[in-house]
């Protein structure tokens, strides 16, 4: 078997609409209260994108603060894969507009649609297209506009969401110098439409007048069910990565931003201290595939990334889907 090409992170790349949604606003909109949100989740406020924006536009602007930390034109770009359950439209990818929009004309591209887990797989697709030698230099942008499709009358759901972006330029460790792909994980367990899912718009339940009646264009999810996989799947990733390389060789452990209580929680089973996970859930609530490479950028920015150190980020979510990606800074 040929020699695997190691493979490092570039650049690192974020961006999150200017409008908050406070736990406030909310309270205005759906019967719930700032001191329900902040005990069961954690979350204070979101951002949700301007009348003007698609997820291609916030997916951009994270792209370039990716590529000008990379020092890469979109000329350099081989590939662009954009992770997102709430692209442009359904097809083509939200890929192919933000290539044309930065101008890689001579990238390839396409999207990955694993919810919360999107960037996480991901950027072990585009690791192992530079491991192989097929491509050089790969953005990976997890991209999501959840805003549109939350239930605003909806208070299970749409106090957790909020619309964001975050990127990552991989290239051949030789030249990215920093942030190692170490491998990872993609895992699911199928069957679980009803757990967690966007039901209408498909071949389940085309676009009509009755699923516009049925509300089935919005999001629909079983909170408990999806708290309970949650813990359990996150645990099981850090317990697998803490058996490899143990307690000393992690630095951070940057999860989906998913609810605070779910990453206490797992934490506590796991026995590890909270002051090892990088959390800005307060902040933007649940980014889906933009939560991981949000927090993976916020965490660089506050020197969180140390050197020789172990980067855990577990993801899971609707599918059911998970899975972690492992990075040494
Ligand atoms: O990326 C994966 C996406 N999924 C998630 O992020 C969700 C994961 N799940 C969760 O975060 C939690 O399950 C929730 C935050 C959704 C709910 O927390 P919980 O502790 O599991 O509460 P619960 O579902 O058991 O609900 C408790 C009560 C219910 O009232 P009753 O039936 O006991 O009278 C709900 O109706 O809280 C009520 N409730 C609310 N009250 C005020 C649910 N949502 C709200 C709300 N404000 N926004």
């Amino acid at each position: 078997m040929a020699t695997l090409i190691p493979v490092g992170v570039a650049g690192l790349g974020r961006y999150v609409p200017e409008k908050k949604l406070t736990n406030r606003d909310l309270e205005q909109i759906v019967d719930t209260s700032d001191e329900w949100i902040v005990q069961r989740t954690g979350i204070r406020e979101r951002r949700i994108a301007g009348a003007d924006q698609v997820t291609s536009t916030l997916a951009l602007a994270a792209a370039k603060q990716a590529l000008a930390d990379a020092n890469l034109d979109p000329m350099d770009l081989d590939l662009v894969i954009c992770a997102t359950v709430t692209g442009d439209q359904p097809f083509p990818a939200t890929a192919c507009r933000l290539g044309y929009d930065l101008g890689a004309k001579k990238a390839g591209g396409f999207d990955v649609a694993a919810a919360c887990s999107g960037f996480v797989f991901a950027s072990q697709v585009a690791a192992a297209m530079i491991q192989s030698g097929q491509h050089r230099n790969i953005l990976v942008v997890g991209a999501e506009i959840l805003s549109r499709i939350l239930d605003y009358t909806d208070r299970n759901t749409c106090v957790l969401f909020g619309d964001g972006a975050g990127a990552a330029v991989y290239r051949p460790l030789s030249e990215a110098k920093r942030g190692e792909f170490l491998g990872g994980s993609i895992c699911m367990e199928g069957g679980a439409e009803g757990v967690l899912a966007q039901p209408g718009g498909g071949s389940r339940h085309p676009a009509s007048n009755s699923s516009v009646e049925q509300r089935l264009h919005f999001m629909k999810m079983g909170g408990t069910k999806v708290f309970r996989f949650a813990v359990r799947v996150f645990a099981e990733l850090v317990n697998n990565v803490l058996e490899k390389y143990g307690r000393d060789q992690i630095g951070v452990i940057i999860p989906h931003q998913v609810n605070q209580r779910i990453i206490e929680s797992a934490m506590e089973q796991v026995g590890l201290p909270m002051d090892l996970v990088f959390s800005n859930i307060e902040r933007y609530g649940n980014t889906s595939a933009a939560s991981v490479p949000i927090a993976l950028r916020e965490a660089f920015e506050a020197g969180r990334l140390q050197p020789g150190k172990l980067v855990v980020m577990p993801a899971f979510g609707a599918g059911m889907a998970w899975g972690h990606l492992l990075l040494r800074w």
